[in-house]
């Protein structure tokens, strides 16, 4: 039921223009089909929000994150009606429809008419991915967290959308700079409005351990206490990372945990003698250089050491892959580095998970259901897919979002490429290797390595806009997408992060819409 003000607040507005085109939307990603019906839909001081009345709990819990992103900025009061009563002229109704094969899992259908705006899916992440469009086909002020003025009109007619890969994710680097759970919160946000589905996140390396191990105390209480540059780093507890995996999971997307091993170990090293080849603890580091640190291969205490750890953070990730690193162990020897990670895929198996790695893994004896994560060796990522493995599409030269976007960039690294907005854009995960097809890739992943970032803020300008297009790039059908037309949708983006206060770049490339007020 509405409130007093917001009835008054609606009435003043409702003489405003009201656009009448579905066809003009700027949705990110852009969605498989739009079919415009040249009328508007209103909400209005009496829109609720209606849930099929027996569906799951979830359904009611999606209807509540909706009416959570509208209510503040709208005033409108919409309240969340699931025990049976019928939607009227301008209600919002969530509803789960027979299986439709080709939405799968995420997809849904938004039907909207003068009276009714129906989002139906097969899936629960269906409906929450189909509430983000409605955001988006929303002016830029419906983010807001404050009551804004505004006409909340969406134009008429359908949309039918489902995503081309399953798994469309970022990496956060919390080991160089450690991000706190709320810094992870803003982002998991964020990424929901993306329609992102997966945040890996790195939580070692040679600069810090960010998970408290309950066995292993030691990793955080010494080697989680610095950071990249000196800072105070920090790591989650058991129960704030159980946290973020489950307000994770309320956005549907899942949490991927990255321990990185052999090399990128230092932190580990520093804080338990034992690990280490010839049993001496080295200092922490907080520089920036790579490929200095191993564990010791052919020791067991190293086995029980990842047998905890991988347990311990296992049993608090509901997800199916726990990710083991394994990049530029350059002073491990070939030989250790093989027999290393194969006796380590038998540990994440054993803790009920499938395998993620980065591409050099595949230099092992892969598991079935191993997913090679290319990001530097094509040879890699093929030499895994030889041996049965899918391949997580990262490479450093477009999809890295700590490179700069041009010499002139404050933050980021330079050593893969400058990855302006349109080259971020502009490729194809599915064309870049001749033996890497659609069907063998799982998806896209854009990292963040954070050696030069230390605040969520400096690190939003390293992630936005780029993460918008790598969101389309693993959402849509390769041939909906040209530079050209996507720049268009870009700009009206700009007004929508500036109303989230995401403190994004503004790319010369893109001729961005401002807030007026
Ligand atoms: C990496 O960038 N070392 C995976």
């Amino acid at each position: 039921m509405a409130t007093v003000a917001a009835v008054l607040l609606a009435g003043l507005t409702g003489c405003a223009t009201e656009p009448t085109d579905l066809s003009k939307n700027s949705i990110i990603p852009r969605p498989v089909s739009v079919t415009p019906s040249g009328e508007s839909f209103l909400l209005t001081a009496r829109s609720d929000i209606f849930v099929m009345p027996g569906g799951p709990e979830e359904l009611v819990n999606i209807g509540n994150f909706l009416a959570g992103k509208l209510n503040p900025s709208t005033g409108l009061g919409m309240e969340v009606i699931s025990d049976g009563r019928k939607p009227g002229k301008g209600d919002i109704l969530l509803t789960l429809a027979q299986d439709d094969p080709e939405l799968g899992d995420e997809g849904y259908e938004l039907t909207i008419t003068g009276k009714l705006l129906t989002v139906s899916a097969s899936q629960p992440a269906g409906i929450f991915r189909g509430i983000q469009t409605v955001r988006q086909l929303l002016p830029a002020e419906i983010e807001a967290d404050t009551i804004r003025e505004g006409t909340w009109v969406i134009p008429t007619g359908t949309i039918r959308d489902y995503p081309l890969y399953g798994h469309r994710g970022v990496m956060l680097d919390v080991a160089r700079h450690f991000f706190g759970p709320e810094d992870v919160m803003r982002y998991l946000d964020q990424l929901a409005l993306y329609k992102m589905n997966v945040l890996h996140m790195h939580l070692s390396d040679d600069q810090g351990w960010r998970i408290e191990i309950k066995s292993w105390p030691n990793l955080t209480v010494h080697g989680g206490k610095t950071e990249v540059g000196g800072g105070e780093g920090g790591f989650y507890t058991q129960e704030e990372y159980s946290e973020i995996v489950k307000y994770a999971a309320e956005r549907y997307i899942t949490i991927i945990p990255e321990i990185d091993m052999p090399g990128h170990t230092n932190a580990a090293l520093s804080s338990y003698p034992e690990l280490n080849i010839g049993g001496k603890a080295p200092e922490l580091y907080t520089g920036i250089k790579v490929g200095f640190s191993t564990l010791d291969t052919r020791s067991e205490t190293t086995y029980r050491f990842v047998d905890d750890v991988v347990r311990e953070i296992a049993a608090l990730t509901p997800g199916k892959y726990f990710h083991i690193g394994g990049d530029e162990s350059h002073v491990t020897k070939p030989d250790d580095y093989v027999y290393f990670i194969n006796r380590v895929q038998d540990i994440v198996e054993s803790h009920g998970k499938s395998i993620i790695g980065w591409d050099e893994i595949a230099h092992a004896t892969l598991k079935p259901n191993t997913v090679v994560q290319y990001w530097a060796r094509a040879e890699n990522a093929v030499m895994g897919l030889n041996q049965g493995a899918k391949v997580l599409m990262s490479p450093a030269k477009y999809a890295y979002l700590d490179m700069k976007y041009d010499t002139a960039s404050v933050f980021g690294l330079n050593w893969a490429a400058y990855i302006e907005v349109d080259d971020a854009y502009n490729w194809d995960p599915a064309m870049l290797v001749p033996e890497i097809t659609r069907e063998n890739i799982t998806g896209i992943e854009a990292p963040l390595w954070t050696e030069t970032v230390s605040t969520f803020r400096e690190a939003e300008w390293l992630i936005y806009p780029r993460l918008a297009g790598y969101a389309e790039i693993g959402w849509t059908p390769a041939e909906m997408r040209s530079w050209d037309e996507y720049r268009l949708r870009l700009a009206e983006h700009g007004k929508r992060m500036e109303v989230m206060d995401i403190g994004f770049y503004r790319s010369p490339l893109v001729d961005w819409e401002e807030v007026t007020e």
